[in-house]
């Protein structure tokens, strides 16, 4: 099953008693764990620089710095760590100050463990979807990248996985996105979307000549999350239209207009297909699990190596569950690779959200398969190359807030 990140807590509270009683309401929380305390502001600073927790609780009356000051300190000067205060009722201008200071939520004493639990998972989402973002944003290149969502395998997930994580990079992390559908006789993207194209891909073979950017845009359709798509044509025998040399056209449009162009492709190499997988800066590779699927992707890897795509994969088990025989680790034996991101089988979620023309991670965005596809977005966002220069941390600062803040 998915191996989701681990959300790391540093509990800070002067009464060890308090401390205690928070772990224990945390204790049957899998995916939470607590990596530290502290018992004032000025340890809670330094324990944050050191372990750099996802979330601190931070308690807000406390010996030699207070709650609000730590805030601060913290906020400003460790990216990625977000700040929980937990406060007694009638603290409200404390804890407008503490909201000030950069927290990002507070509890009232005392809690129960679903309302502590689901405040920390709200906070580290929306901090991991800020995170993203800002990398986004310290993009200097222009031009966006290009996804292809591959396998050597029909009816692995690739459709799926293409809109859902269109949709998700568009409607969470704030990107423009562009999915192309290259399944050129049978794409279904339109559909999962519940759009209807008036135009597609085919139409635009006759415009090939004069074909830019506006006119371009008029041949893709919008969805409602704000993601825009370029339909397969509308019958089969329309796919012999689309030409490499249009898709090629249509690619390198699209690149310089949206932050992510997203291709889905057949579960075969194509013409097409192989262009895209040129002007890719990632190839995902979907995988389930059973013997053909990975007898051919052995074979793809391969195809892909020699074609000098190897270090754009990122491998994707689909439909991941313990009760086939084979399980992630055989995978990554037997085809010497490691799984970027998994997920899970859940016909109820997946199917259910097709058959109302909705995507999963808007119908269902507390689902276990939405949260692994969340997690496959920031691993995408994380390795955009043009991303790549992601918020560095500055070791003194801490100390040096810290500083002016005491004396
Ligand atoms: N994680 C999942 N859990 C349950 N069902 C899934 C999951 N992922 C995909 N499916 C279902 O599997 C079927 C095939 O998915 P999809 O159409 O996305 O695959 P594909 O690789 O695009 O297929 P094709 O090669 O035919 O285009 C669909 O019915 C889809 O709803
Ligand atoms: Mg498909």
């Amino acid at each position: 099953m998915q191996e989701l990140e681990k959300i790391r807590v540093l509990i800070v509270d002067d009464v060890p008693e308090t401390c205690q009683n928070i772990r224990c309401l945390l204790n049957f929380e899998p995916r939470v764990e607590v990596i530290g305390e502290a018992r004032n502001g000025e340890e809670a600073v330094t324990k944050a620089e050191a372990l750099r927790p996802d979330i601190v609780l931070m308690d807000i009356n406390m010996p030699i710095l207070d709650g609000i000051a730590a805030t601060e300190a913290i906020s400003c000067g460790i990216a990625g760590c977000a700040i929980i205060i937990m406060s007694v009722q009638g603290e409200q201008e404390y804890l407008r100050q503490a909201m000030v200071a950069g927290a990002r939520e507070y509890i009232v004493k005392p809690f129960t463990s679903d309302e502590l639990i689901s405040s920390i998972y709200r906070v580290y989402d929306l901090e991991q979807r800020r995170q993203v973002k800002l990398q986004g944003e310290l993009q200097d290149t222009p031009g966006g990248e290009v996804i292809t969502v591959f396998s050597t395998k029909g009816g692995v997930g690739k459709s799926t996985i293409a809109v859902n994580l269109g949709v998700s990079l568009s409607q969470e992390f704030g990107f423009s996105v562009a999915i192309v559908d290259l399944d050129l006789q049978f794409g279904d993207v339109a559909v999962l979307l519940n759009l209807i194209p008036r135009q597609t891909i085919s139409d635009l073979a006759a415009e090939m000549n004069h074909l830019d950017e506006e006119l371009l845009e008029s041949y893709l359709v919008r969805h409602g999350s704000g993601v825009r798509v370029l339909a397969a044509p509308s019958r089969p025998e329309y796919a012999e239209l689309v030409s490499a040399e249009l898709v090629e056209k249509v690619i390198k449009i699209l690149q310089d207009c949206y932050d992510y162009v997203i291709i889905d492709t057949p579960g075969l190499f194509t013409d097409s297909s192989m262009v895209a997988l040129d002007y890719s800066q990632q190839i995902l590779l979907i995988l389930s699990l059973d013997l053909p699927t990975l007898k051919n992707n052995k074979l793809g890897l391969e195809a892909l190596n020699s074609l000098n795509h190897k270090d754009k994969i990122k491998v994707v088990l689909n439909r991941s569950t313990l009760e086939l025989g084979i399980g992630p680790e055989d995978v990554e034996m037997s085809l010497g690779v490691s799984l970027t991101a998994q997920l899970p089988s859940d016909g109820r979620v997946v199917v259910g959200a097709v058959n109302k023309g909705k995507p999963f991670v808007l119908s269902h965005p507390q689902s276990r398969v939405a949260e692994s596809l969340r997690y496959l977005a920031r691993e995408i966002a994380r390795s955009n190359q043009k991303a790549s220069k992601s918020t560095k941390k500055s070791p003194g600062l801490i100390g040096g807030l810290l500083g002016a803040l005491t004396n």
